[in-house]
């Protein structure tokens, strides 16, 4: 693994695996009445919010705070940004502060990458959404919700996605979360279908590892995980559709489309839905529809992502029987997780 977690295309294969894994360990951690590790005690973890969040903002706090670290919570709202302070000026405060890792969401597409390479700061530096270039840990819980519902929770340990077909619809234009999910779901072995009205799709992209079509109905039936995009109205200058009607009848999923897709086909949102525009009420709202297990999954993965950039090497979970190696997971031996109860 690398010093920083900047855009899922840095993420080798067996890098993505041990995340997943590890992730898969520290899920058991939200199973138990006391949901917490002593991992990062001692350690502290910034989280520098320049856009609004909700799902992510809150995932990672909840993360860090399972993992024992101490968590300092910036928006730029009502902070010296708004002030004019320049990105180099915040990030040299929270140097001087002492800061071990800084979670970043940015408007700008590239600010983690510059934090980080920068010279500015010492700290790891993780990507929480920048413009409309990456947002890796979203990739990696989409991934995770994907392996255990079409590969199974123990059945998946050391596995990738091989295979399965994933369809992605909607503004891949203006989305990070399209972007990081391209490239982690291609590492991983699947294969991807982007669907989206030709204006929705950026230059270059016959350049991507993915199929293009602009056909819904056609698509749906050879899909083992449906994701549907939000229209990112904030970050449009233009009209990229005629009206909201004419999108969401053509790329839309309603129930009656939902029915094209095979009967273990799950629907996956990143959230925040516009009910009524890219899903309807009742395909949220279905048993199919896995917005909210994507969530809870996001604190697991943030876990294990801070976990393995951070953790040294102290075991972050200890089992209370003796850990069973499982044939096909290489890393089962060497992760930390293999340790016996102290
Ligand atoms: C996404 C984001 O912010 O990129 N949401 C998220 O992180 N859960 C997608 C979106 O805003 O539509």
């Amino acid at each position: 693994m690398q010093r920083h977690l900047i855009s899922a295309a840095d993420l080798t294969r067996d890098d993505a695996v041990l995340i997943l894994d590890t992730a898969e360990e520290m899920a058991r951690v939200a199973d138990r009445p006391i949901k917490k590790l002593p991992t990062l005690r001692g350690r502290t973890i910034v989280n520098l919010f320049f856009e609004d969040s909700t799902r992510t903002r809150i995932s990672f706090e909840a993360a860090e705070k399972r993992l024992s670290a101490d968590v300092i919570n910036f928006s730029a709202k009502g902070s010296s940004v708004s002030k004019g302070e320049s990105l180099k000026d915040t990030a040299q405060t929270l140097e001087a502060m002492g800061v071990d890792a800084v979670v970043i969401r940015h408007g700008a597409s590239g600010a983690p990458y510059r934090l980080a390479n920068s010279g500015w700061i010492d700290a790891a530096v993780i990507n929480a959404g920048d413009g409309t270039h990456q947002h890796p840990t979203q990739a990696l819980l989409d991934a995770f919700t994907m392996r255990r519902r079409l590969v199974g929770r123990d059945a998946g340990l050391g596995q990738d996605l091989s295979g399965k077909r994933v369809t992605l619809v909607g503004d891949v234009l203006h989305s990070r979360v399209a972007r990081s999910n391209v490239d982690l779901l291609h590492t991983l072995g699947a294969q991807v279908t982007l669907v989206a009205p030709p204006t929705l799709l950026p230059v270059g992209i016959e350049a991507w590892p993915c199929e293009v079509s602009y056909d819904l109905d056609s698509t749906l039936p050879k899909s083992d995980a449906v994701m549907m995009l939000r229209v990112q109205r904030e970050r449009m200058h233009a009209a990229f559709f005629p009206t909201e009607r004419e999108y969401s009848r053509r790329y839309g999923l309603d129930g009656d489309r939902m029915a094209r897709m095979p009967e273990h086909a799950i629907v996956m949102h990143p959230g925040p839905m516009v009910r009524g525009m890219e899903i309807t009420a009742e395909v949220a709202d279905s048993d199919r529809c896995t917005v909210v297990e994507q969530v809870a999954n996001g604190v697991s993965i943030r876990m294990a992502v801070l976990y393995l950039l951070l953790g040294g090497n102290e075991p972050a979970v200890t089992h209370t029987r003796p850990p069973v190696a499982h044939p096909s997971n290489e890393h089962s031996a060497h992760t930390p997780f293999a340790a016996e109860e102290k």
